[in-house]
């Protein structure tokens, strides 16, 4: 619910549900200033007064009470004296930095930033705040959804030109927030291929420190993401204040300590190739960031989080468990027809339901080098078709799952030899940046948003597809489109994401059962964005199940276990060598969606047994490995050689799923406190009757084993 009240010099806006208020107060009738973000308020009495003070080096207009360069500001300006870093740059046509927008007016309408992906406000409530540059008749729009359940909030703002000659945006954040607590840590998380989702905790020094993105994609070198976190904050204590940015390409995420200590968080799409030229009458929108309190530690955030995108963002397409069969690692780029339909014979031995041809299907794609942007069926690999696998697939009620990776040329490519001005880059002039090989469309272009959509029609109607696996294996470099004016080029990049977001949108509402996979050679664009257009997420290559397990607790600080899928693989590993039992890549595998990669026949006929079984067992705790919310019972690890413990904690049901990492030759049992069980109830584990508070505190056994990397699955019923 939102609280407007009115004061001597301005209004008071208290957006509070019942686990959050969050206060918004215009002071001297013109800025825009944060009062408050924590614990739901019975009402706002101002205990924390402005400061008021005249301080040496501050900046005040004529006649105005406060400064800009103290006073806590929702966003700021460049250029108009609050030095710290700004949430927005704007020249007017005479290339005049705008210095200053100012509220004017507020309304509670629900909005929604036309083609961006954003919270499905089913339940929540909306506040818009109207600033005006009088000059240069820019309008900016700051937009508030609070969620009516969660300790959550959503930012976004909308630059407006009401005047008759352009202005150019050259940043535009999405939130900015100035908090007045200073001793805080920041947690984010940082990694490479393979390797996604470290974490990473240091204390917010005096200066800037900065996460960003310059790669056009989310990356997964930074994650748009960062909580500032209490120096004691664990896994069920310490307040955090979280920022979720929903965009899938360059961003930047700034955190400032001021000199009278307070902490400035900024995070928008990443300026640095960004000059978004705004016509008269046109509006520019900028991705939202969603932000979230809690004062109970990493698993009240890692819950609220997760609830947050399973409610709001999410719409999944996959109803019952999706147990996939994937090519990549038992045949790589030597897929025919052939190894093809032994795999639908070994998908229904197993019990998959879906199989999916990986890369190498379609001409000249033989390796690495091979072509990329043609995507026509190898008909030396595939003589009848893939239409004939898809058919035998089909009849064995198996569904039919194809990869491609439509963002992606290469020059070998017909389609390069007739649209050469397609790719990005500058292709008469400089040198080509190749990485795997490859050149990346322009997805900026509305022809080549056409195409793709048209080309990827074809092949899902002609091979009755039901699962794309849309894979994105290079960064952007250069992000120059060909043929546009040199005033274009500063919005390159943001309508790349744009256009991707279009050709996902059309292709999910032409198709209303497909299942799409976002991958980006694993983990390299895994973001909220993302998560709102596709279905499942590859969130990394690593397929050594211990390796993949680290990444995949970690990111569940943020995002659910229904959006991962896990492939059991072979032993030793294809990536790091690691030799693991079967019992443990099932079932470190059967977090989020399970699924194969690798060649059946070459198991044991007790490996496949075992495997049958553990997959039974998948499928009865579905709705817990699949459905549930996945807390941390170990602290995040920079290392899948730890003991990493969590509790998916379903409605009543919930199962421990334990790691225990390297061995030692210590044999004693370990307790697991289960902290997150409802206190008030009364639980089983095996046949005996235990309390939750007893389950919370005094924990579950972990008994000693012998050997590395044994894992541990506990029941709880509730
Ligand atoms: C990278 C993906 O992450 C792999 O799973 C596989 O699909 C390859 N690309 C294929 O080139």
């Amino acid at each position: 619910m939102i609280k407007v009240s009115k004061t001597e010099d301005g209004m008071i806006f208290n957006l509070s549900n019942q686990k959050v208020s969050y206060v918004i107060q215009i002071v001297d009738n013109k800025f825009v200033t944060n009062r408050y973000f924590g614990p739901a308020l019975p009402f706002f009495a101002e205990s924390r007064d402005l400061d008021e003070g005249h301080h040496a080096f501050a900046v005040y207009e004529e006649g105005n009470k406060f400064s800009v360069s103290n006073l806590p500001l929702e966003y700021s300006f460049s250029q108009n004296g609050d030095y710290r870093q700004c949430s927005s740059e704007v020249r007017d046509a005479d290339n005049l930095p705008l210095t200053f927008a100012k509220y004017v007016s507020y309304d509670e309408e629900a909005v929604h930033p036309d083609n961006l992906p954003q919270l499905r406000s089913k339940n929540g409530n909306f506040l818009n705040l109207y600033l005006k540059d009088e000059t240069t008749s820019l309008e900016v729009i700051l937009h508030y959804f609070l969620l009516d359940d969660l300790a959550g909030l959503v930012r976004w703002v909308t630059y407006k030109n009401t005047g008759s000659k352009s202005l150019n945006i050259e940043k535009a954040n999405s939130l900015q927030l100035d908090i007045p607590d200073t001793d805080l840590n920041m947690l984010s998380f940082y990694g490479t291929h393979a390797n996604e989702f470290v974490p990473s905790v240091k204390p917010i020094p005096d200066g800037i420190e900065e996460i960003s993105s310059n790669r056009g994609s989310s990356s997964p070198q930074h994650h748009p993401f960062v909580a500032l976190i209490d120096k004691h904050f664990d896994l069920n204590h310490g307040n955090f204040v979280a920022c979720n940015l929903m965009w899938s390409g360059s961003f930047k995420i700034g955190l400032e300590k001021d000199q009278s200590n307070q902490i400035r968080l900024n995070a928008g799409i990443n300026e640095d190739n960004f000059d978004w030229k705004l016509e008269p009458g046109t509006i520019f929108n900028t991705p939202q960031a969603i932000l979230l309190f809690g004062q109970n530690g990493l698993g009240e955030m890692s819950s609220l989080s997760q609830q947050i995108i399973k409610d709001y963002v999410v719409e999944s397409r996959i109803t019952k468990p999706l147990l996939t069969l994937n090519t990549w690692e038992s045949a790589y780029f030597d897929i025919d027809e052939k190894k093809s339909l032994e795999a639908v014979d070994q998908a229904k031995e197993i019990g998959a339901n879906l199989l999916v041809i990986d890369d190498g299907w379609f001409e000249n794609r033989n390796s690495e080098d091979g072509q990329l942007g043609d995507w026509i069926v190898d008909k030396d690999k595939f003589p009848n078709t893939l239409q004939k696998i898809s058919d035998v697939a089909h009849q064995n009620k198996i569904k039919f799952g194809l990869w491609i990776e439509p963002e992606m040329i290469t020059t070998s490519s017909k389609l390069f030899h007739k649209h050469p001005d397609w790719i990005l880059g500058i292709n008469s002039l400089r040198n080509k940046l190749y990485s795997r090989n490859q050149l990346v469309l322009d997805l900026s272009k509305i022809e080549v948003q056409d195409h793709l959509i048209e080309v990827l029609s074809k092949l899902i109607e002609e091979n009755q597809i039901d699962y794309l696996k849309w894979d994105f294996n290079r960064q952007l470099a250069p992000t120059f489109s060909q043929g546009v004016s040199r005033d274009v080029q500063g919005k390159v990049e943001y309508k790349y994401v744009l256009g991707l977001y279009h050709i996902l949108e059309t292709l999910r509402n032409k198709y209303p059962k497909l299942i799409i996979e976002n991958c980006a050679s694993g983990g390299g664009r895994v973001d909220a964005g993302m998560l709102y257009y596709t279905d499942q997420t590859w969130i990394s290559d690593l397929t050594d199940s211990l390796g993949r397990f680290r990444i995949l607790t970690n990111m569940a600080t943020l995002y659910p276990l229904e959006v991962f899928s896990s492939h059991f693989s072979k032993s030793p590993n294809e990536q790091d060598g690691r030799i693991l039992p079967v019992e443990t890549r099932m079932i470190l595998s059967s977090l989020g969606s399970l699924g194969f990669e690798l060649d059946l026949d070459k198991l044991s006929s007790s490996e496949i047994d075992m495997i049958k079984e553990l997959k039974d067992w998948y499928v009865d705790n579905y709705y817990l490995l699949h459905d549930s919310i996945c807390l941390p019972l170990t602290p995040l690890r920079q290392n899948a050689t730890d003991t990493i413990g969590v509790l998916l904690k379903g409605k009543s049901d919930s199962l421990v799923i334990y790691s225990y990492g390297a061995t030692d030759a210590v044999h004693q049992p370990q307790y697991l406190p289960l902290k997150y069980l409802d206190e008030s109830r009364i639980y089983y584990v095996a046949d005996r009757k235990i309390s939750g508070v007893e389950l919370n505190y005094a924990g579950v056994t972990i008994p000693p084993v012998m050997g590395d990397f044994r894992v541990k699955a506990i029941k709880i019923f509730g």
